[in-house]
């Protein structure tokens, strides 16, 4: 079934003793997390220095976190960062070790056995950076990773977001997760006490369908709402003013999403930001915020052809293809140099893309332009008004291998997976020699993307109810990544 977060029961309220007081904490990096899930598959060469060296990826982090005010320091660490102390050390081991940790229970190895033999783990390892860190850190989330849903606020702007089409996630991340239900196994607590992160469930998308003036480009309704938001669970609660926001993410679909977010200076600096327009041009920094991928659900579903077995290589007579709108500078250059010029090759369309001939199989729009991906060996995944494209996870799923056509873009999950395994990345000032750039490419090679397509696509598939490593557990596993990145420094004064 598709989302049906419109309408469901509203969020149970928040016990709590609003009144604790004002512990402010200092907040340490430990900016080895996402640097070492990235030091690739040759794990055994990790080094102490390495994993203690901060992230290349967020210089910025350490500055702005380590610099904060520091206050009343606590007695007693809280047992969230012990349970985060336990995680670094047992993912820091795996990352060492090099391969699965198959000891202490059953763990996850189902889904990692694979890399028990070296043929399958070289394959992981063209997909994952470092499978074994990540297979650890994965499992580390399962156990113990807790995140507190804050109750104030009222549909439709919280606790609610679009169920279909190109915002689709913004509706059923929150819903997922407030679908959980109290004493189950998810990764959602009650108890923030408990919680190792805390999201604010508002949906820019819905701030903009009701809150923004149609052709105003006034975006001042959103920070507003935004301000407004954290104002309130900042002075209702003590976990925000506790890490100045650090611990605490929102996640947002829409071209707007980043700019909304500058509604409160502390979650724009400090906040962890789930965002599909990551552009790095924009103040996206890839060790503190989430690239989440764009879905593009018409109806709420993942498109049933999609879901068909993809066709092998030789059942693809186009290098490459393209369809879609004018929409942004890069497009506008791709369709420049592109479009018409060799259909029978390099197919580029703008609005006027043909039937198939075969129309039995429904002959609309969509079912042309899936079967197009679907007789493709490339998919052309510009970025629009915005840097990410829905193109790249119907790529995936149509066994075309994506080409990401973008600048200062941070593809999703980039902190675990090798992007260049299963995807084409070109410059936009290559548009030019794009043919060039793919023709270019063995045959042997488009077939490993394709197989790394195989490996990574339960990461960007949307189910429902969630499943284990799918699209809404990897946003989860960024979040914890980031979370896992600093401690709450509240022990000095011990
Ligand atoms: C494996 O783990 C699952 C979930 O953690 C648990 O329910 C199951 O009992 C375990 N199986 C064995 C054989 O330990
Ligand atoms: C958090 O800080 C803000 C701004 O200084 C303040 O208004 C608010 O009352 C504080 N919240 C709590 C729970 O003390
Ligand atoms: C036409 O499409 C239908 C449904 O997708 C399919 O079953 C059939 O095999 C196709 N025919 C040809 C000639 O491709
Ligand atoms: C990314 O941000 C830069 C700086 O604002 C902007 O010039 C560029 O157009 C953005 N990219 C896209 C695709 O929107």
């Amino acid at each position: 079934m598709s989302c049906s977060g419109c309408n469901r029961p509203g969020a149970p309220g928040v016990h709590m003793a609003a009144a604790s007081s004002h512990l402010l904490a200092v907040v340490a990096l430990f900016g080895f997390f996402l640097i070492f899930l990235a030091v690739g598959s040759r794990a055994e060469a990790v080094t102490a220095e390495q994993l203690s060296s901060p992230p290349s990826s967020s210089p910025q982090l350490t500055t702005d976190l380590t610099t904060r005010g520091a206050g009343t320091a606590r007695r007693r660490r809280p047992s969230v960062e012990r349970e985060l102390d336990a995680a670094r050390a047992a993912i820091r081991r795996a990352a060492r070790r090099g391969h699965a940790d198959h000891g202490g229970g059953n763990a996850s190895s189902d889904w990692f056995h694979g890399g028990d033999s070296s043929a399958e783990h070289a394959r992981l390892a063209r997909v994952y950076r470092n499978p074994a860190a990540f297979h650890r850190s994965y499992v580390e989330m399962e156990r113990r990773f807790k995140v507190h849903v804050y109750a104030e606020g009222e549909p439709p702007i919280l606790h609610a977001g679009p169920c279909k089409n190109i915002y689709t996630i913004e509706g059923r991340f929150i819903e997922q997760l407030e679908l959980m239900s109290p004493g189950g196994a998810g990764v959602r607590t009650w108890d923030p006490e408990r919680a190792h992160a805390f999201f604010l469930p508002f949906s820019v998308s819905q701030m903009v369908q009701f809150a923004y003036v149609p052709l105003s480009y006034d975006r001042a309704p959103l920070r507003a709402l935004v301000a407004d938001y954290v104002r309130v669970v900042a002075a209702r609660h003590r976990f925000w003013n506790r890490s100045s926001g650090a611990d605490h993410f929102m996640l947002s679909c829409h071209d707007w999403g980043p700019e909304a977010s500058r509604g409160d200076p502390e979650l724009y600096g400090n906040g962890i930001r789930a965002l599909c327009n990551a552009n790095t041009s924009e103040g996206f920094r890839p060790g503190k915020d989430v690239s989440i991928p764009e879905i593009n659900l018409y109806d709420g579903d993942t498109p049933r052809q999609l879901l068909l077995p993809a066709p092998g290589l030789s059942e693809r007579p186009y290098l490459a293809f393209f369809a879609g709108g004018r929409h942004g500078h890069v497009r506008d250059l791709l369709l420049r140099e592109w479009k018409g010029r060799d259909p029978d090759n390099f197919p580029v369309y703008e609005y006027d893309l043909p039937t198939t001939t075969n129309t039995t199989g429904g002959g609309d729009k969509q079912h042309d332009y899936y079967s197009y991906m679907q007789r493709a060996r490339f998919c052309l995944c510009p970025s629009g008004h915005e840097v990410a494209s829905p193109r790249v996870v119907e790529a995936i799923h149509a066994g075309c291998v994506p080409v990401l056509v973008s600048d200062g873009y941070a593809p999703p999950f980039a902190d675990v997976l090798r992007w260049e395994g299963f995807s084409v990345s070109v410059p936009v000032a290559d548009i030019p020699r794009l043919r060039e750039v793919l023709e270019s490419i063995p045959a042997a090679e488009v077939e490993r993307l394709r197989d790394g397509g195989r490996l990574v696509k339960q990461h960007f598939t949307l189910r429902q109810p969630p499943e284990r490593l799918d699209m809404f557990h990897m946003i989860l596993h960024s979040v914890w990544l980031r979370r896992l990145n600093f401690r709450l420094n509240d022990h000095l004064s011990s």
